[in-house]
Parts: C-alpha cells; structure tokens; sequence
C-alpha cells in the first residue's frame, strides 16, 4: 500500500479575510471555501494535507520550525512577509522539508515591492496569479516531484 505524503498547507497574514478581502484581487471565496476544495484536490491526489493560518511572522516560522518528521512538503502563502521576512526565509533554510511558494495574485503585475521574494531563493519553485489553482498546481507539484532540494 501507498504511503501518503503529508503536505502543509500555511496561509499567512490577511488570508483569513479571504471573501472579503479586496474581492476584485483575491476573489470572493473564503479560507474555508480554499481548503475545503483543498482536501478535495488532495484527496484525488493521494495526499494527505493539513492547514495552518496566522498573522504573525513568528508563528508561521514555529509551523516551519516544527514540519521535518511530520510532513513532507510546505505550501506557503507568506503574504506580504514573502516581500521582507528574512526571518522566514531563514526558517525554510533551517529545515530539509521542501516548500512551495504560492500567491493566489500574480504579484510580477502589481505594486513594485510584490516583484521582489525573499522567500524564492530557498523554496522549490513558485506558483503565482492562479487563484486556488496556484495551491492546486503546487500539490500535483509534490504530487510527481519532492526529490529535489530546496534551492539551497
Ligand atoms: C499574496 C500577495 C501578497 O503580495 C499580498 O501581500 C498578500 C497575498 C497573494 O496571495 O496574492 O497578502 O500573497
């Protein structure tokens, strides 16, 4: 029988306003709406997944911090801290689990200070401006390829 790779699913700050949220960006879903179509995704996958949200830069480095031997791939969705957490970007560093960077926006076609990631040189690759499809082509991601590193 197939072993399950467990794959995280972080979304940080802001996404929990999801729905409401700048809706003309980000669509008029909730978080509740992106990972239950999430579980579903994964399900055909033959992936198990589970989800954490916070606010705080220092609570998403804790989840980074605790996923080698629990999980092995991170979807993370750092929001704004994706244009200047060095502090996350050195998290990811710190673990051997491989993440995937996502953005439900293309942030190349906004404001200048989204083009540039932080978080990019440490993480497998990133998928951005597809809306719940970006968490969506990150699992068939891990799906068919987490033999590599983590761009480190
Ligand atoms: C975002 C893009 C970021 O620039 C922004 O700060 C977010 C959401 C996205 O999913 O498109 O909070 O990560």
């Amino acid at each position: 029988m197939e072993i399950k790779k467990h794959i995280l699913i972080i979304n940080g700050p802001n996404l929990n306003r999801l729905g409401s949220r700048e809706p003309g960006v980000y669509g008029a879903k909730t978080l509740d709406d992106l990972q239950n179509e999430l579980e579903t995704a994964a399900s055909a996958l033959s992936l198990d997944v589970s989800f954490k949200q916070s606010n705080s830069e220092g609570e998403i480095i804790d989840f980074i911090h605790e996923s080698p031997n629990r999980h092995e791939g991170i979807i993370l969705n750092a929001g704004a801290y994706t244009h200047y957490s060095y502090a996350i970007r050195d998290a990811i560093a710190s673990v051997d689990v491989p993440v995937i960077e996502v953005h439900l926006s293309n942030v190349h076609a906004r404001d200048d200070f989204r083009k540039e990631s932080v978080i990019a040189p440490v993480t497998i690759g990133q998928i951005s401006g597809f809306g719940f499809d970006s968490y969506k082509l990150a699992l068939h991601a891990f799906r068919t390829n987490t033999d590599r590193g983590n761009g480190k």
